[in-house]
């Protein structure tokens, strides 16, 4: 159940005053701001459990790596995984996509060989594969959007060819919001026996996910935009796959037996897991994943398209606003430019009045070239948002608009 003003008094980063004025926080697909229930597993680790996990036989050893191998099983339980063994804890999505590209696809793609993409990924879906691609000869192909921001899924059966060897595509684009058919997607990839990745990383905060309905073969989790530390996250991947795959790093912990001769590898997990973790962090990402599920997903998916709507209608009241990006399904967030306003200038105005926002291309320059604009102003919600923060919002881009007249 959401309980609207008790879920939001759970986030003590929202109660705070900027510029002398109530913060509203419109910035959540950069990072959204902790409740207290991860605040409070992150200092109850330092405080009350830290050591270093999997390796001591001392009690708080034991006690610390309890904590850390129950926040992948919350994170198996949030993305109905088969099993927590088929989560990596990884530094983010970024991280994620550079090790399924370096350790699953490099060794399956030769010079001329395909990967497919969509116009609109994150810079962190884009440029992993620019780099295999240089070190291989294989050759980048994307899926291209409409004037709504949506993808031309039926350009799909002609994109996948005999060259495809992996497709990676963003579930949620956080430029746009646009909510991509990911199901879809996938059952086209594996018609052609294309594996398929999906960034995961505005996904998660938003949408109820099942990685086992949606059949992907690998699935990216950002911990810090679902209420969880920076510098946490997830890799889910087949078993099949993370069984098959190379090591990623190098290390203590990844192995089962080292000589100088040669290393025998751990088993998954721990394989891709080498040195000593973000411990704090997984264990915060896990009372993440506990609290969005004790909310419940589809309660917060109720909240998302409420607020969606309110914003949509206060914003089309703007003079002179544009938005890009107006596709059918999509989640909270509202990317848009105001006439004659630079959205640098739109930032940093509407913050005198406590509202922050993000400006810039919101790393996916390409989404902007094809709009013909540098970037844009992204207001991002989170179920915590309110009506009111959209009625902020709106009256403080009306007084910069009048500034500027
Ligand atoms: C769609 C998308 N993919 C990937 C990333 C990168 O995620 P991380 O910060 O976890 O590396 C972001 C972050 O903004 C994102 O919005």
């Amino acid at each position: 159940m959401l309980n609207k003003q008790f879920h939001r008094d759970q986030f003590p980063g929202l109660h705070q005053e900027v510029n002398g004025k109530p913060l509203v926080y419109l910035d959540n697909a950069a990072t959204a701001q902790r409740p207290q229930m991860v605040l409070d597993a992150i200092n109850d680790y330092y405080i009350n459990h830290n050591a270093n996990i999997h390796r001591g036989v001392h009690s708080l050893s034991e006690s610390a790596t309890d904590l850390y191998e129950n926040a992948r099983k919350s994170l198996a339980k949030l993305l109905n995984a088969p099993s927590e063994k088929d989560l990596i804890f990884v530094r983010g999505c970024t991280e994620a996509v550079n090790l399924v590209a370096q350790t699953f696809v490099r060794s399956r793609v030769s010079k001329g060989d395909e990967i497919l993409i969509s116009h609109l990924e994150h810079h962190s879906n884009i440029v992993p594969w620019q780099l295999l691609c240089e070190q291989t000869g294989a050759v980048l192909k994307v899926i291209p959007m409409n004037d709504a921001g949506e993808l031309c899924v039926d350009q799909l059966d002609d994109l996948l060819t005999e060259k495809t060897k992996f497709m990676s595509v963003v579930h949620v684009s956080n430029a746009l919001g646009t909510i991509n058919p990911v199901k879809e997607v996938v059952t086209k990839a594996h018609a052609k026996g294309v594996p398929v990745m999906l960034d995961g990383a505005q996904a998660t905060p938003h949408l109820k996910v099942d990685v086992q309905d949606l059949d992907c073969d690998f699935y990216t989790v950002s911990g810090h935009k679902m209420y969880g530390p920076t510098g946490s996250g997830v890799l889910f991947g087949k078993a099949e796959h993370l069984n098959a795959m190379p090591p990623y790093h190098g290390g203590g912990e990844m192995i089962s037996k080292v000589t100088f001769e040669s290393t025998v590898y751990n088993a998954v997990p721990a394989k891709f897991e080498a040195g000593t973790p973000n411990i704090a962090g997984g264990i915060g990402l896990g009372a993440a994943a506990e609290f969005m599920m004790s909310i419940g997903m589809e309660n917060i998916e109720q909240r998302d398209a409420e607020l969606r709507v309110y914003a949509e209608q206060a914003l089309a009241k703007v003079p002179g606003l544009r938005m890009l990006g107006t596709a059918k399904h999509k989640s909270p967030v509202f990317s848009f430019n105001i006439e004659g306003i630079h959205a640098h200038d739109i930032g940093t105005i509407i913050d005198h009045h406590g509202v922050a926002v993000r400006t810039g291309h919101h790393c996916t320059m390409p989404i902007f070239e094809y709009f013909g604009v540098a970037g844009s102003c992204r207001a991002s919600f989170a179920f915590y948002n309110t009506e009111q923060d959209v009625d902020i919002l709106v009256e403080s881009l009306l007084k910069a608009i009048e500034m500027f007249k």
